[in-house]
């Protein structure tokens, strides 16, 4: 059988990434949803990140999840050369937490947004969340899969105790 076309692409800055970005990955592997990852960086590959973002909607790519750490630039690169929508994922650096990551990827000028997640691994996980839900506005079958989700979340707090 032929692999699905990507609709998704996680991107991020660098290898040193992944350990985090691979929560994206997993979740939309957990949805069944074809995607694609890349490393790619603002800085490091400026020319081959803007063609790519540029290529992304030509390609039926639907969403771009970019996940950078530092002076995080690689999300609002993207953003400005797709009309996609961009969702950031702000990585945990070791010299300031996250936070030189966080507010470089939220803080856009008026015109080109990017939607920011939390820093780290569960920004990576509601990013891709959030993706499937940009997704599931026109597939019944995405919807259900998040309700399902929810009402596991759900059931498995009602389960716990204290020990
Ligand atoms: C950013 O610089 C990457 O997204 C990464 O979070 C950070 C550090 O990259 P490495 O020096 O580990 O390759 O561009």
């Amino acid at each position: 059988m032929a692999e699905s076309k990507p609709l998704v692409a996680v991107i991020m800055g660098s290898k040193s990434d992944w350990e985090t970005m691979r929560h994206a990955d997993e979740m939309l592997s957990r949805f069944g949803v074809a995607h694609e990852v890349r490393i790619l960086s603002a800085h490091r590959t400026p020319a081959h990140t803007a063609k790519y973002a540029a290529a992304a909607q030509g390609r039926g790519i639907e969403v771009i999840i970019a996940g950078a750490g530092g002076a995080a630039h690689l999300a609002g690169v993207i953003a400005a050369h797709t009309i996609l929508p961009v969702l950031g994922v702000p990585m945990e650096s070791a010299a300031l937490k996250g936070l030189d990551s966080l507010l470089s990827t939220v803080q856009m000028p008026s015109g080109i947004p990017v939607g920011t997640l939390g820093i780290g691994k569960a920004g990576a996980a509601n990013a891709a969340l959030l993706a499937i839900s940009i997704l599931a506005t026109h597939s019944p079958e995405l919807q259900e899969k998040l309700r399902e989700f929810r009402e596991e979340q759900s059931n498995k707090v009602l389960e716990q105790t204290v020990p």
